[in-house]
């Protein structure tokens, strides 16, 4: 049978995984805070095919792991596999992250949106309450940032997708928590938006959704959920030359993510700024 932790007695070890998982900077994230927080850990990338998740997780959970950060393409994986949820990852069926607790219970836990919402907030400075936010794409990304937008009461939140379908199912799903409306882009309202986060794949093959440059505006703030070494994408590109005001990649959002994760396990809120200036270095 497939071994995939084999853990020597030491310092609490946690881990990344996803398929691939090669390219993730959790790692580094989670040793900086460890050192900055003066807490010792063991951490590591592990790649785990998907349809194999149960099987790791348990092995995870009986070889002393003590916590699991999860990436694409297993986190709805993961949260069907962990035994008990956080209301974070309940809400949206997906779990970015695992913990072990002392009696082995896996505990599911999706800090994404949170992740997103304090990068906006905190470290953008933007103002999400009463403002109209456009989501590109109705995949697992949106879906897992859905619940913390709307928590912070926008005007509107638009979801728009090439597959409506997609679209109008997360809004069956959440339109309990907030006013969210879901679109095709040929019939998306032109807005312009406030805030225009890209939750699409597109990003990660270079290309632009087909969306009309018109939703931007002199005033709009446009986000690629995806990051990059020097911050820029094709998409935030695109936005700049439409005249967007600001534009941000997703590193911060990444960043944040890990320091929620990092505060559950550890019980100490690092200092993020330090963490992102370092991967922009
Ligand atoms: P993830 O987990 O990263 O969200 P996903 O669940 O496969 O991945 O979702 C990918 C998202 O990117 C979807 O919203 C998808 O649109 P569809 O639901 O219509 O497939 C969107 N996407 C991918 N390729 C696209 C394209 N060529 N044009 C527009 N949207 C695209």
């Amino acid at each position: 049978m497939q071994k995939w932790f084999e853990i020597p007695p030491g310092d609490p070890y946690y881990c990344v995984v996803g398929s691939p998982v090669a390219h993730s900077k959790s790692p580094e994230i989670h040793l900086a805070f460890g050192r900055q927080c003066k807490i010792a850990l063991r951490y590591e990338r592990v790649e785990i095919p998907p349809g194999s998740f149960a099987t790791a997780l348990a092995e995870f959970a009986a070889a002393g792991g003590s916590g699991m950060s999860v990436t694409v393409p297993l986190k709805e994986e993961a949260y069907r596999a962990a035994a008990e949820h956080a209301l974070r990852a309940f809400v949206t069926g997906a779990a970015n992250m695992l913990t072990i607790a002392d009696d082995g219970t896996t505990i599911a836990d999706n800090a994404d949106g949170t992740g997103l919402v304090r990068d906006l907030l905190s470290n953008r400075r933007l103002l999400l309450a009463g403002r109209r936010i456009l989501l590109l794409g109705a995949g697992g990304a949106a879906r897992g940032v859905i619940p913390s937008l709307l928590e912070q009461q926008p005007g509107e939140l638009t979801i728009v997708n090439r597959t409506l379908s997609k679209a109008e199912g997360l809004v069956e799903r959440f339109r309990q928590l907030g006013l969210v409306r879901a679109f095709d882009y040929e019939r998306l309202p032109r807005g312009p938006y406030d805030l225009i986060i890209n939750a699409t794949s597109l990003s990660l093959s270079g290309e632009i959704p087909p969306l009309d440059p018109r939703v931007i505006s002199g005033a709009s703030f446009c986000y690629d959920m995806m990051y990059t070494a020097d911050g820029r994408t094709r998409f935030l590109d695109w936005c700049g030359d439409h005249g967007a005001a600001a534009c941000s990649d997703g590193l911060g959002m990444l960043v944040e993510q890990a320091a929620s994760a990092f505060s559950i396990w550890h019980g100490v809120q690092p200092d993020t700024a330090p963490v992102i200036a370092s991967l922009r270095e």
